[in-house]
């Protein structure tokens, strides 16, 4: 086998489309060598059918993040497919539309616990229930939108994201004395499902065409793709706690 990623064994969450981040990381994977194992959430069958059309048909595992009997039984799921893992990828993000599209001042905390709790608590859910199959020189990999700023319509998932970008620190923290890292890729717009249900996202879309130095394609998630599969790789050893913005360079400008 050759590849990137020859012989790694990884756990991808987030198929939901052909469209999703996470489609063009498990393609890309098993493009470089990898050995996929899908986790899908709600409707089961069509993330099975989606899984359909990657270059190897990969097995699909049920995870609510937020069921904790899923996260308790994830390892065992896992091993029926794989013998360990190497990598796990985070493309998880949800809010209820009370918490996005300006509605910052209103949305009740019963709806940002909820984006929190699948947006940002979830990171360290995930990592802990696959860290039993994991071994030193294993990755985690999540997706964040540059949380550094107040974006106009993204508002609690912002919040969630600043959130996401800090636990990711503190996983690299926790889990770096057993040899595993925790990075996260910011990338720039992507019509997927999870952007289209953000009211206003256009305005994203049109700042991007307009500022990023290198381009931006709205509809290219490989560029976003690529980076997980190097931050998975053994060519980033001695990188953990870090964001890499796949962004066509656009949070490096002044407005
Ligand atoms: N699309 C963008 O513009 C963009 C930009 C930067 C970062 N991101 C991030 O990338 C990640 C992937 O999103 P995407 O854009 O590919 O959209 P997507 O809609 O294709 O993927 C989001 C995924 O989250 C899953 N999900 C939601 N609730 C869940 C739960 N309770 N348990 C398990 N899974 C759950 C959905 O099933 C879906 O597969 C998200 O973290 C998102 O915030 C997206």
């Amino acid at each position: 086998m050759s590849g990137l990623l020859a012989g790694k064994r990884l756990l991808v969450t987030g198929v939901i489309t052909d469209a999703s981040i996470a489609f063009s990381v498990a393609k890309l994977a098993q493009e470089n060598g990898a050995q996929v194992v899908l986790t899908g959430y709600g409707r089961l069958s069509l993330v099975e059918r989606i899984a359909k059309r990657l270059p190897e048909p990969a097995p699909v595992i049920e995870v609510d993040v937020t069921n904790t009997e899923h996260l308790a039984g994830l390892a065992d799921r896992v091993r029926e497919h794989v013998d360990g893992l190497d990598g796990v990828v985070h493309s998880i993000g949800f809010a209820p539309q009370s918490c996005l599209g300006g509605g910052f001042l209103d949305a009740p905390w019963e709806d940002v616990a909820t984006a929190l709790h699948v947006s940002t608590f979830s990171y360290k859910s995930l990592a802990m229930a696959a860290l039993p199959l994991m071994s030193p020189g294993g990755a985690v990999v999540g997706l964040t939108f540059d949380a550094t700023k107040a974006w106009p319509v993204y508002d609690w998932m912002g919040v969630a994201k600043a959130g996401l970008e800090s636990a990711s620190r503190y996983l690299a923290l926790h889990l770096g004395k057993q040899g595993i890292r925790s990075n996260l890729v910011a990338a720039g717009p992507l019509r997927t499902i999870a952007a289209k249900s953000i009211p206003g996202f256009d305005q994203f879309e049109d700042a991007w065409a307009e500022r990023a130095p290198l381009g931006w394609s709205l509809t290219d998630q490989e560029p976003a793709a690529r980076a997980c599969l190097a931050l998975l790789s053994d060519w980033f050893p001695a990188t953990t706690g870090e964001i890499v913005h796949v962004d066509g360079g656009y949070h490096a400008i002044g407005s």
